[in-house]
């Protein structure tokens, strides 16, 4: 009698240790910003990226990026050229870009959102990169899964997307054999206030469409209090429980 009581005591506290650990194995994921991310150091330690990294100082994506990981909770996805993909274009390519054309080269790159190579796969084309909403262009990326395999293509360059230099949440940063040159740079040589956005024809409307999208996230801060707000909860509710 007095053993199967202990064994019914042992059962419970075992069950209570076990949903104990259950939430702190629940909880660990939740408060994952430790230390602050930084891209060009990321990138500085997988080699091979000087020229990516020198643009990404030049024109201070690199500290918009480091700063949007802390303030939203959408994550953000960076495709990284590596240097052999700088020396194949065509000679004088980066100095023939204005320094406008600069900042919007190395914000193509990069996708307001987290993204795993699954969800790549089966993202719905175009997607928005940082360049989108800019200057009247669209600045989309169109991706194409088969298999395993990602494609990244900006309608003058298909590139595969291979080598995850980093995968974790909430930054994700895969290797480009090619510099993602958008279809925009050619289209339109000087100021390009597009013409189709002038007259009110459907491409302006999808234009429209996407705009209030990229202030927001630039914005950020009605987000980061939701995020603070749910987290907080979380913890609070853990904290009761445990
Ligand atoms: C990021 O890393 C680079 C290179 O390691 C360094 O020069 C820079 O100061 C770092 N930035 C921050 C915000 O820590
Ligand atoms: C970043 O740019 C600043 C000037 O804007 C320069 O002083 C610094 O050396 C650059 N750092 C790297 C790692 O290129
Ligand atoms: C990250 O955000 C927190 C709170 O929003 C702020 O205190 C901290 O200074 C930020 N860190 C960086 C490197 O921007
Ligand atoms: C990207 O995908 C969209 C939707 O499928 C399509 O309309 C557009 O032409 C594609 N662009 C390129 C450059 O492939
Ligand atoms: C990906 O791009 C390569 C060339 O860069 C091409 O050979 C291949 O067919 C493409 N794959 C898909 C799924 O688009
Ligand atoms: C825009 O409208 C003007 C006048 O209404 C017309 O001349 C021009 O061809 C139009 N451009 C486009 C791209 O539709
Ligand atoms: C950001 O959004 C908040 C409201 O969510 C607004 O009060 C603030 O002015 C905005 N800041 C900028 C720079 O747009």
């Amino acid at each position: 009698m007095a053993k199967m009581s202990f064994s019914l005591i042992l059962l419970s506290l075992t069950t209570i240790l076990s949903l104990i650990s259950t939430l702190h194995a629940q909880s660990a994921p939740a408060p994952a910003p430790s230390g602050p991310i930084n891209i060009t150091g990321i990138l500085e330690k997988a080699g091979q990226y000087t020229t990516f990294i020198r643009l990404l100082n030049q024109t201070q994506a690199g500290n918009q990026i480091n700063n949007q990981l802390n303030n939203s909770n959408e994550g953000m996805t960076v495709f990284a050229p590596t240097d052999n993909a700088f020396l194949n274009l065509p000679a004088g390519t980066l100095n023939k870009l204005s320094t406008q054309q600069q900042v919007q080269l190395v914000q193509y790159h990069v996708l307001p959102k987290y993204y795993t190579v699954q969800n790549l796969q089966t993202v719905s084309n175009p997607v928005r990169t940082q360049a989108t909403g800019q200057d009247g262009g669209l600045f989309g990326l169109n991706f194409t899964g088969q298999g395993n395999q990602v494609n990244v293509s900006t309608g003058i360059v298909d590139v595969p997307i291979y080598n995850a230099i980093r995968k974790d949440f909430p930054l994700a940063v895969y290797q480009v054999d090619k510099v993602l040159l958008p279809v925009e740079f050619t289209q339109a040589k000087a100021p390009a206030a597009s013409p189709a956005a002038l007259n009110g024809t459907k491409s302006d409307s999808s234009d429209n469409n996407k705009t209030p999208d990229a202030p927001a996230v630039a914005n950020g801060s009605g987000k980061m209090s939701v995020g603070f707000g749910m987290v907080s909860c979380i913890w609070l509710m853990l904290c009761y429980l445990v």
